[in-house]
């Protein structure tokens, strides 16, 4: 196993670094152009350890694809060639992967068997095989239908429908969505919140004839998609995160991040910082495949504590552990409530970020849907571990460069679920590189 020592010997903070492409733009790209006829160049694609098991769950349906350091090829076969997989598709880690690929397969006359790693079938699966099934695919999953593997019967005579979901969730949506590329007639989904968008502005980008109306989303099947030869992906927010509130924090910092996705659908983490007392510049916006992009400029401010209820949350999701990280330094409190979906995230997000946030000197408590911080306590260091969730490991680490002590995080190789590289990028902008890779024996 390994871990991360992160010793906070370093003084300054400063440079330009250009961020990974955004993992949940990639999913989308690889699934997508595997339903166009003909090839697609996926430029600046994240290849995370989550997209490289799109990738292959699409090889195992009969894709040819190519990979180079930094983008994917793809070679699509249609809307209706995809092929029934030999072997059970294993996922691993990647609940995004498992959930969007059931919308597909729901509508295919084969029969496929989903898994993933111990992890992945801990985490709840009937959000997506309900509106599936009335769709009239058949989906069975272990222990009551809930977890994986799944089992998918395909019915190429899928039905539409009007769906209303029970939780804001970008993967539920874009399930049902992807059903209704090949389900006959008009599929809507209606949200309570509106979630990460990446789907609905894909599916408009290859030709789909998409509609919003406020939260309703509905599309017309089944619907071709319009090959293009190049997508290009933008650089991931929230991998960003962590280097925001770094520099955000380190005396004297000043850092630019290029080229990052700044969809309205994921910017929470900037509005927060910015409500935070953070100095953020958003620079040179632009569009590139209908999602825009810009660069990001990070000075050191002092932050203070705020409030975050359940109407930010679908905006942030993802970025709670850092912004629990970032109020432990904050002055004054931070809440963070209407946040239990974190609970049944790659881990019990809420309890694995609290418990080792208090065990470095932070004073944090749990909420049943969030947390609550009291900032400015002397946050000392020590050893902690990710519990095999990449977000929860890379917090601790940001943690640790603010910390006064030593801090070891343990059970790091999860990091390359989302960020690949992502010790050297923030070592290349320290003037001292601060983490090293140990070996656990
Ligand atoms: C994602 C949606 C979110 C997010 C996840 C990626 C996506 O999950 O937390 O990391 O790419 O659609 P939910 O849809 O469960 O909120």
């Amino acid at each position: 196993m390994k871990s991360l020592l992160v010793k906070p010997e370093y003084s300054a903070l400063r440079g330009e670094i250009k961020i990974p492409g955004d993992k949940s733009i990639t999913h989308r790209a690889i699934m997508l152009s595997s339903l166009v006829e003909g090839t697609t160049l996926i430029k600046g694609a994240s290849l995370a350890l989550d997209c490289l098991n799109t990738l292959k769950a699409f090889n195992a349906l009969g894709i040819e694809t190519k990979r180079d350091e930094e983008s994917l090829v793809v070679h699509g076969k249609g809307l209706y060639g995809l092929g029934e997989p030999e072997d059970i598709i294993d996922v691993g880690n990647s609940g995004t992967t498992m959930r969007l690929i059931l919308g597909i397969l729901a509508a295919q006359d084969f029969y496929a068997v989903l898994t993933g790693d111990e992890s992945l079938r801990k985490r709840p699966m009937r959000r997506v095989i309900e509106p599936l099934q009335k769709m009239g695919a058949s989906l069975f999953g272990r222990a009551n239908g809930n977890y994986p593997p799944i089992t998918v019967k395909g019915n190429p005579a899928l039905r539409p429908i009007s769906y209303h979901t029970k939780l804001p969730s970008a993967q539920v949506k874009s399930a049902i969505l992807l059903a209704g590329l090949f389900a006959r007639g008009e599929t809507s989904v209606t949200e309570s919140m509106l979630s990460r968008d990446h789907t609905e502005r894909m599916l408009r980008y290859l030709g789909v004839n998409l509609e919003r109306d406020g939260l309703k989303v509905i599309i017309q099947g089944p619907s071709y998609l319009k090959g293009r030869e190049v997508i290009s992906v933008a650089g991931d927010i929230s991998s960003a995160s962590f280097l925001i509130v770094l520099a955000t924090l380190v005396p004297g910092s000043s850092l630019w991040l290029r080229d990052v996705g700044i969809n309205p659908t994921r910017t929470g983490i900037i509005d927060v910082l910015r409500k935070m007392g953070g100095n953020i510049k958003i620079v040179g916006i632009r569009e590139e495949c209908g999602e825009p992009i810009a660069d990001i400029y990070v000075e050191e401010s002092r932050l203070r504590g705020v409030s975050i209820g359940n109407e930010e949350i679908p905006r942030l999701i993802d970025e709670i552990p850092i912004i629990a990280v970032a109020s432990c330094f904050a002055d004054g409190v931070t809440k963070i409530t209407g946040a239990s979906e974190l609970r049944v995230k790659e881990t019990d997000r809420i309890s694995a970020i609290v418990s080792s946030l208090r065990k470095m000197g932070a004073d944090i408590s749990e909420l049943k849907d969030g947390m609550i911080i009291q900032g400015g306590r002397p946050i000392k260091g020590g050893e902690v571990e990710s519990f095999g969730d990449h977000r929860t490991a890379m917090s601790l680490v940001i943690a640790g460069l603010l910390a006064k002590g030593e801090t070891k995080v343990s059970d790091v190789d999860c990091i390359d679920t989302s960020f690949p590289g992502f010790v050297e990028t923030i070592n290349s902008i320290l003037d001292i590189p601060s983490i090293k890779l140990v070996e656990d024996k």
